[in-house]
Order: structure tokens, then sequence, then C-alpha cells
């Protein structure tokens, strides 16, 4: 499994509904369950392994507050998510597996509710905010075919233009 970088084609694309779960499916994601942490990342949409299919993980580690409490991770998967009633607005550093070396401040409602189907066919919804918000509007936005990098202000665009070109023309994957 190939993380695909900028300037592949797959990326700009709006993927397709998912229509049906089955056992491929279900390989492709526990895949992607593996790979996302292994390449460092806290969520991976299908696009960004070269599957135009409207589906996304998010694995969150679990980890420790300062008091030594262990905050639970998350590892879940959402099939066809659609995203409503957002509220807030606040700004969070983001990177993307898919743009390596490129860190930026990217600004996105604090608190989202979203309505997706789960690996055994659910559809459930659930309101979302903090991290797991960032991470699922970062990610149903490559369904979209739409990159962090293109919700900055113009200037900082025009300032990352360089970095982005030379990815794009090394193109080379993990
Ligand atoms: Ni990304």
């Amino acid at each position: 499994m190939e993380i695909r970088i900028y300037g592949d084609e797959v990326l700009n694309q709006r993927a397709e509904e998912v229509t049906q779960i089955d056992v491929e499916l279900k390989e492709l994601i526990d895949a992607m369950y593996q790979k996302c942490p292994e390449a460092n990342g806290i969520g991976l949409a299908a696009p960004q392994v070269g599957v135009s299919k409207r589906f996304f993980v998010v694995v969150v580690p679990d980890s420790e507050d300062d008091d030594g409490n262990v905050i639970k991770g998350t590892k879940q998967v959402f099939i066809n998510p659609a995203l409503s009633n957002p509220e807030g607005k606040c700004k969070m550093e983001e990177g993307c597996l898919s743009v390596p070396g490129i860190w930026e401040y990217v600004e996105r409602p604090e608190i989202i509710e979203v309505e997706y189907t789960d690996i055994e066919g659910k559809r459930l919804s659930g309101r979302f905010e903090g991290l797991l918000a960032r991470v699922i509007q970062h990610e149903n936005d490559h369904l979209d075919g739409i990159l962090f990098v293109s919700k900055l202000p113009r200037l900082k665009q025009e300032l990352l233009k360089k970095r982005l070109n030379a990815l794009k023309a090394r193109k080379r994957n993990y």
C-alpha cells in the first residue's frame, strides 16, 4: 500500500459513495488501520491510498495527560460520511501524509456533527470536537478532492508554491 503524494490525480478527484461493505473493503480498511500509525498519521482517507471511495480511518493512540491519566484513543472508520451543523471556529496546525514536510495552521469549525456508516453497515451519528473534529474534517475534505493547503490564505499558498511544486515533481511515495 503506497501513500499518494501531492500532484497525484486521485487526490484531486471527488470520491464515489461506497455501495457495498464486502471482504475486499474490510481488508483494505484493516490495511489502512495499520498503515496510518506506521506513517505517523492519525487519519487516512481512501483516495490517499489510490482508492477513490468515500471513507476514511481515524487512528488516535491512547495518550496520557499531565497527571498520568490515560486518555483513550480511537480507531474508527467513517464510511459515506456527511458533515453538518458546524459550530465555532478555531485554528490548529495540520499536516497531511500526502503533503509531507508541510505543516500549517488552518481555520475550521470547532465542533461538527457527522453521520456515517460503520464497518457493520450501521448508520450512526456523532458530535465531535477538538482533535477528532479536526481530523474528521481534514479527512472528509480528501473525499472531495480537497487538500488542506488549498484552504490556506492566498499569500501563504504563494509562499508554499515552490515546495509544493517540488513535491509534485518528485512524487515519491512512501
Ligand atoms: Ni491529509
